[in-house]
């Protein structure tokens, strides 16, 4: 039995007259990895700006665990169990990646909590998170320090203390090397086999049809088309639109 985890429906988001979002509608399924591609301004990041609540869609539904979101400030959304990074990774200059993580598994808990200091909940769920992610080693380092394959593991990290249902990934392989985008490939895929729903914005062909068992193609803010990724490779839209113009594809 599938069950639908998030349903978009006729979602749109203008910035003026563009149509950065245009009438968008798709379903993501429990436990499935859904990969979304396209151009550069094609409206993937606005998208998961709408998704996560820092940004209100103009119109159009998104239902997540059969209820709706559209409208809910980022933290209630978190809350209710869906998370994301950002494609330019945020970390808290000062605070060691440790501490980096406790903030999200903090931000994440649903209770009222002390103001100072952080209770053994929050320190387990940081904990798992960093060892999920291969940081544990690193925790005492500095977060500004850190390298971009780390910063980008922080950001996971950080989402996954809250302890998510849903994991959003903008272009986490940006910037990385060969062996890194490897690693990466490997971290995610772990995570997808634990059960975890993700949906993960990507330019890297290479991972992206790796990982993702749907992908969402899109152009102008519009779908331009959406299927296994044979069918996506195979496609002479997608291929004309995009494809044609990326090298490496896999
Ligand atoms: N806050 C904003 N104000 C005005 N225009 C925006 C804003 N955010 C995004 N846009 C525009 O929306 C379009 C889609 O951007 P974006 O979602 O970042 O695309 P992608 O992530 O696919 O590269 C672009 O034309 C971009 O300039
Ligand atoms: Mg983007």
């Amino acid at each position: 039995m599938t069950e639908t985890i998030l349903e978009c429906a006729g979602v749109n988001r203008y910035f003026g007259a563009l149509a950065a979002v245009n009438g968008l509608s798709f379903q993501v399924e429990r436990g499935q990895l859904f990969g979304i591609a396209g151009p550069n301004g094609a409206g993937k990041t606005t998208l998961f700006n709408l998704l996560s609540g820092h940004v209100p869609a103009s119109s159009g539904t998104i239902r997540f665990k059969g209820e709706e979101i559209q409208g809910l400030p980022p933290h209630r959304i978190c809350h209710r169990g869906l998370a994301r990074t950002f494609q330019i990774p945020q970390v808290f200059g000062s605070g060691t990646i440790e501490e980096n993580v406790l903030v999200g598994a903090y931000f994440g808990r649903r209770e009222r909590l002390p103001a100072f200091g952080f209770d053994r909940e929050t320190r387990s769920r940081a904990d798992r998170a960093l060892e999920m992610t291969g940081l544990g080693a690193h925790r005492r380092a500095p977060a500004h320090l850190a390298s971009v394959f780390d910063k980008k593991r922080l950001m996971m990290a950080s989402a996954l203390a809250t302890e998510p249902d849903l994991l959003m990934l903008d272009e986490p392989f940006g910037g990385l090397n060969h062996g890194e985008i490897d690693d990466l490939i490997a971290l995610i895929r772990r995570l997808h086999g634990a059960g975890l729903t993700i949906l993960l914005i990507e330019h890297v062909m290479r991972a992206l049809m790796a990982l993702s068992e749907r992908v969402l193609i899109m152009h102008h803010g519009e779908e331009l088309a959406e299927g296994t990724p044979d069918e996506i490779r195979r496609n002479s839209h997608v291929i004309q639109v995009y494809l044609g113009r990326t090298a490496g594809v896999a």
